[in-house]
């Protein structure tokens, strides 16, 4: 559905997206996920034709972004950054602009504004006048307009940026639910949205794809330290120095202490776990166990991983970061 090659923008004297290669197949859903700054929304405009490309090809949804750039945009539903909306018009008044404008006739414009407001949960604010509503209403009216011809490809820039923690869930399973109809490409910063709707990642950081993968492959690619709490009563000190001995422990470090009973944090060798041999010790010792738990790696572990290698690469080569 979307092809990129060697995708590249300069603006003046910053490279800010450079040689990036991704594709996007039918029916996915794909993150792009990077820090601020990493080149998401200038990548995401050359795809939808609102930029020209200093350099390479991209194709998206059948149609080369040079060539036949009116059918991209034909094919495709775009919510930019910050969705551009007229806020002097009703919520169906503008959604039927927009429809019309992407070429439906009165009646069909008139039903598909219908659907998408009932898709994005906007029919019981069609009347009001769009300067008047929240951010998380205004950021749906941007979504209805992307999905109102129903588009095969959505490229959402940052849907959720701005949202509170219940407007971003709400986001959240809407676009899991348009993933069943759309291919989505949607950048974002948020990690935890990427982790529960996206099957695949592309992390894009400086202008360079760092990884392509599903969050679960990078979280296992990460070789991370372990790390698991324990709580328990009995003797700290010998506990302490019996941990230290077992195979694939590192350092244990006691945390709290609290009516007796001890917290300890302890670090093992990447991808072993050590549950079984701890809670065998303590158990032999007669000590007591009330949490024995392990920290599971996330995709934010993954994300800060990458990101930070790039920095030290580029560390390493001495390059200051506002010319890479
Ligand atoms: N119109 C522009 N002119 C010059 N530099 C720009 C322009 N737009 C973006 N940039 C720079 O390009 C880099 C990537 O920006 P952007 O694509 O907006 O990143 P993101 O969306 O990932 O936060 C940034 O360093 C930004 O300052
Ligand atoms: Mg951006």
């Amino acid at each position: 559905m979307i092809e990129v090659k060697n995708l590249t923008k300069r603006y003046a004297g910053r490279t800010a997206v450079d040689s990036i290669s991704f594709e996007v197949g039918k029916g996915e859903i794909v993150g792009f996920l990077g820090p601020n700054g990493a080149g998401k929304s200038t990548t995401l405009r050359m795809l939808t034709c609102f930029l020209s490309a200093s350099e390479g090809t991209a194709s998206v949804a059948g149609f080369d972004i040079y060539e036949d750039s009116i059918q991209v945009r034909r094919h495709v539903g775009y919510m930019p950054e910050n969705v551009p909306l007229y806020p002097d018009m009703r919520v169906s008044e503008y959604l039927r602009f927009r429809a019309q404008l992407k070429g439906m006739s009165g009646r069909a414009a008139k039903r598909a504004v219908g659907e998408a407001m009932d898709i994005c949960s906007l029919t019981e604010r069609e009347r009001s006048i769009i300067a008047t509503l929240s951010k998380g209403y205004k950021q749906r009216v941007g979504l209805a307009d992307a999905l109102v011809n129903k588009p095969d490809l959505l490229i959402l820039d940052e849907p959720t940026n701005g949202l509170d923690p219940n407007q971003i869930r709400q986001s959240r399973e809407l676009i899991k639910r348009l993933g069943e109809r759309h291919t989505i490409l949607i950048s974002t910063h948020i990690l935890s949205e990427v982790e529960m709707t996206c099957g695949r990642v592309v992390i894009i950081d400086r202008g360079k794809i760092r990884a392509s993968d599903t969050p679960q492959n990078l979280i296992r690619r990460l070789r991370r330290p372990g790390e698991i709490i324990l709580e328990m009563k009995g003797d700290d000190a010998k506990a302490k120095a019996a941990l230290e001995k077992l195979e694939g422990i590192n350092t244990v470090e006691s945390t709290d202490v609290h009516g007796g009973w001890s917290h300890f944090e302890i670090r093992t060798d990447p991808n072993i776990d050590v549950r079984e041999d701890v809670f065998g010790l303590v158990n032999s010792s007669g000590w007591k166990i009330r949490e024995l738990a392990s920290r599971a790696a996330s995709l934010e572990d993954a994300f800060v991983d990458l990101v930070r290698k790039g920095e030290e690469i580029r560390e390493k080569e001495s390059i200051p970061a506002e010319d890479v």
